[in-house]
Order: structure tokens, then C-alpha cells, then sequence
């Protein structure tokens, strides 16, 4: 049983339930505040704001620990896929043989678009951006399954939703880039993994299948790995905000799509290559550029340095570190942009401002250089973040659903004008 927590207000004392996590945090139910106080709690941001118990992902910001349904990702890098991985969080324990057989099965076989699909991706622009371009066409698979957009989540309808899209997501991604390329489209090739089989769609010509080497498929699949799932992050509170109205779940993770593409979210991996590419041409000194993103007179950031939850290194850089270096070595690849990123974190890491306030490399830190050395282009890292992200937002739409949840509906203090009388435009 836990100790209750007391808001004492104006002469009044409430009490107040506390919830435990399987961890030990502690959240502080709110639930009849307003009923018994008329008061509300203010948290712009909401980073002191527990939005639901989840089973799905832990993190621990302090302790850099960041786990999968309990599997750390440190294990779950170095030994999972990300079919395995997606099963997992999708289900809540690592699947059999038989099973894993049945989940990619079931998703090699919806790797197919809608061959009227085709007039949409035709009707983009050719300098669309991708982001743009993956929302859109993740509503418009709503057009192409009718009979899909009811908002179980469970049963066999809920299972072949879930197939389609994240099967689906990185067709579109591929069907994107090749758009921008103004080259043919690339039927998916079943025999193929889940992420050779985005290489394929990405890079094939008509007459010259893409040669997947090795490191490769496995740098992108570890990619996915990693960004799988990161518990209530702004794309995935969005995700199930919009499903909390039980609009369906195609246009739950379009939203997503959307909240994801800010610089400050999953946008920061193109950020990040943005920033060392105006380092390294116009030759800026690390010094210079690390100072100009202390001066609060001026929006410059160091990209890919910060996070709302991790005050110590992201696990997720740390293992995209040491993975770069072996994806450049098998492509015998010296990016540039490598040693000024290993040198920009080693001068902020010894700088009074970034450590005061604890400020390490996230996970979009490396990500760019290990996506620019597979011959992913920069408006694609996004798209890539979000084809990680898909089995993490359609677990956690599935777990709010199932905790039957309310419609997501905060409430504010309002501070403008009190009521005042209509003046007619002749007397203003
Ligand atoms: C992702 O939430 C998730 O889980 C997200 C994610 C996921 O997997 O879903 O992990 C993916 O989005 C990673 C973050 C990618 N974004 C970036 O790399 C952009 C650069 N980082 C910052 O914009 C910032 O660190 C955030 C957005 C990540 C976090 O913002 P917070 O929690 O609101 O922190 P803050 O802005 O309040 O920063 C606290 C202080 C401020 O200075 P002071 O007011 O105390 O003087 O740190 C400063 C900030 O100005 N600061 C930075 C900085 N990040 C924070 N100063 C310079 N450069 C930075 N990168």
C-alpha cells in the first residue's frame, strides 16, 4: 500500500491516491481534483504529467536504462530483430519460431500498395517533403480499407490493420523516395526481411536488383530496433490523443507522422546532419558553434544534444556510436561529419553549460551519419523515424483502447479579458 499525497489549499486538505509502478515511480491521482478542489494542476508541456500506466515501455532518464516490455534495449540491439522487437511490443512477449513465422508472414503479405495508390503519389510535387507525403498516404490506406476503420483492438480485424501498416509504412517510404527520384516504383520482394526489403523497394532498378550487403540491412534494422518504442514521447501522447476520440487507427499514426516531423522531435536527426554539414563547409570552430548554442540570444540548438527524459546518455546513442563505426568501415566510408560529431560531443561534454544541465547525445545524434552512409537521403531520416516508430504507436493506441479510456480532453486556466459588452464598429 502506498502513502497518500495531500494538497492543502485556502484553509481545505485533500487527500490524495497514489499509484506505484512495477518500478517504483510514483504518480499522484488527480483524477477527482477539480470534483473536490474546483481547482486544476498547470504543467505546460507536461513534463511532471503522468498521461496513463503503461506496460509497454521503461525508461529511466537518470540511469540512462531504456527497456522493451523488460528486455533492455542493450540485449534486445545486440541479439532481436526488429520484427521480433515490433511482436514484443506489439504483444508483450518475445515470440516462438511459429509465431514469429506467422507475424512476418502476415506482414510480408500486405508489403502491396493499391495499384490507384499510384495517382496519389503522382499527384505529389516532385520536392514534396516525405513527411508531408507519409501522412497523407497512411490516411489515404483509410480509403482503401473501409471495412478496416473501426477501432477494435483486438481480434483478427485489429491484427490485419496492424499488418498493413507497418508492413505498408515502408513501402510507402520506399514509393516516396523513388517518387523524388522521378524513378518507377519497386514492387516489394517477399523473400526478402523487413528491412532488406526496404533497401529493395529503395534502391532497385528494373534490370539491376540492389545488392544488400550484410552490415547494411543490419545497420537499418538495428535503426528500427531502436526506435521502436519510447514510452509517452510527443508523437506517441498525439497518437493516442487522436485515438482517444476512437477515430481509427490509420489516422492515429498519420497524426503522429505530423508530430514527429518538429526539429524538436524525431525532425532532429536532419537537424543534426544540417548542423554538421554547416560546421564542416563552412569550416565554424566547435568552440563557435558550441557557444552560439549557449547564447539565448539566438535559436541556434546543438541538435541531437538534450532530452525531456534522459538526463545521462541516451542508450540508444551510445549503441549507434559504436555502430557507425562498423557500418563506414564495411562500406569503407571516412565521413567527415563523423570526427566533427565525435569532437562537438566531446567539447560539450566538457562544458560547464551542457553538463549543468545535463544535456548528453540523444538517439538522433548518430542516427544521421549512420542513415547518410547507407545512402538514405536527409529528408528521409524522418521517414525512417517513423517506420521504427510505428509498432510503438500502435501498441500504445491498442493499450488505451484497452484500458477503455476516456477522450483525452485537458482543461486550462484561463487569463483573458472578463466579460465585456459588444460595441458596434461605428463606436470602435
Ligand atoms: C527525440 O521524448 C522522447 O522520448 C523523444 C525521443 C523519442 O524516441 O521519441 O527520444 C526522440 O525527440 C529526441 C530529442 C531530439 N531533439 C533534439 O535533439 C533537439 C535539440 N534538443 C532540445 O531541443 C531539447 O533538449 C529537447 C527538445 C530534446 C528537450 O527539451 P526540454 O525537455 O523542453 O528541455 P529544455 O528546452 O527545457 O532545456 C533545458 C535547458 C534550457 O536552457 P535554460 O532555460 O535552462 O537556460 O537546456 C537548454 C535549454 O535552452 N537546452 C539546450 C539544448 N537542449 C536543451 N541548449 C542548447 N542545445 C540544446 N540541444
Amino acid at each position: 500500500m502506498s502513502e497518500n499525497a495531500f494538497i492543502e489549499y485556502d484553509g481545505n486538505k485533500l487527500e490524495l491516491e497514489t499509484m506505484i509502478g512495477s518500478e517504483n515511480e510514483i504518480g499522484v491521482d488527480i483524477t477527482q481534483l477539480r470534483a473536490k478542489t474546483g481547482m486544476i494542476t498547470l504543467d505546460p508541456g507536461y513534463g511532471n504529467t503522468g498521461s496513463c500506466a503503461s506496460d509497454i515501455t521503461y525508461i529511466d532518464g537518470d540511469k540512462g536504462i531504456l527497456r522493451y516490455r523488460g528486455y533492455s534495449i542493450e540485449e534486445l540491439a545486440e541479439k532481436s530483430t526488429f520484427m521480433e522487437c515490433a511482436f514484443l511490443i506489439l504483444k508483450g512477449h518475445l515470440p516462438n519460431h511459429s509465431e514469429l513465422a506467422e507475424f512476418d508472414q502476415g506482414i510480408s503479405e500486405q508489403a502491396g500498395l493499391h495499384y490507384s495508390m499510384k495517382n496519389n503519389f503522382d499527384g505529389f510535387p516532385a520536392n514534396a517533403p516525405p513527411m508531408a507525403i507519409l501522412s497523407s498516404m497512411l490516411n489515404t490506406l483509410a480509403c482503401y480499407n473501409t471495412e478496416l476503420l473501426m477501432t477494435e483492438h483486438e481480434g483478427e480485424a485489429f491484427e490485419l490493420v496492424v499488418s498493413k501498416i507497418i508492413s505498408k509504412v515502408r513501402t510507402i517510404a520506399a514509393w516516396t523516395y523513388r517518387t523524388s527520384q522521378g524513378r518507377a516504383y519497386m514492387p516489394p520482394n517477399p523473400n526478402l526481411s523487413y528491412s532488406g526489403n526496404f533497401l529493395h523497394m529503395m534502391f532497385s532498378q528494373p534490370f539491376d536488383e540492389y545488392k544488400i550487403i550484410p552490415e547494411v540491412e543490419a545497420a537499418v534494422d538495428l535503426f528500427f530496433v531502436l526506435h521502436a518504442d519510447h514510452e509517452q514521447n510527443c508523437s506517441t501522447s498525439t497518437v493516442r490523443m487522436v485515438g482517444s476520440s476512437r477515430a481509427n487507427l490509420f489516422s492515429s499514426v498519420a497524426a503522429g507522422v505530423g508530430a514527429l516531423w518538429g526539429p524538436l522531435h524525431g525532425g532532429a536527426n536532419a537537424a543534426v546532419i544540417d548542423m554538421l554539414e554547416n560546421i564542416h563547409s563552412n569550416g565554424i570552430k566547435l568552440s563557435d558553434y558550441v557557444d552560439a548554442a549557449k547564447d539565448k540570444n539566438n535559436d541556434t540548438k546543438l541538435m541531437g544534444f538534450g532530452h525531456r527524459v534522459y538526463k545521462s546518455f541516451d542508450p540508444r546513442a551510445k549503441i549507434l556510436k559504436t555502430h557507425v563505426d562498423s557500418v563506414l568501415e564495411a562500406l569503407k566510408i571516412d565521413d567527415p561529419l563523423l570526427n566533427i560529431a565525435r569532437e562537438l560531443e566531446e567539447v560539450a561534454l566538457h562544458d560547464e553549460y551542457f553538463v549543468s544541465r545535463n544535456l548528453y547525445p540523444n538517439v538522433d545524434f548518430y542516427s544521421g551519419i549512420l542513415l547518410k552512409a547507407i545512402g538514405i537521403p536527409v529528408d528521409m531520416f524522418t521517414v525512417m523515424f517513423a517506420i521504427g516508430r510505428m509498432p510503438g504507436w500502435i501498441s500504445n493506441w491498442r493499450e488505451m483502447l484497452s484500458h477503455n479510456q476516456r477522450i483525452c480532453r485537458p482543461r486550462q486556466v484561463y487569463t483573458g479579458e472578463n466579460l465585456r459588452p459588444y460595441v458596434s464598429i461605428s463606436d470602435r
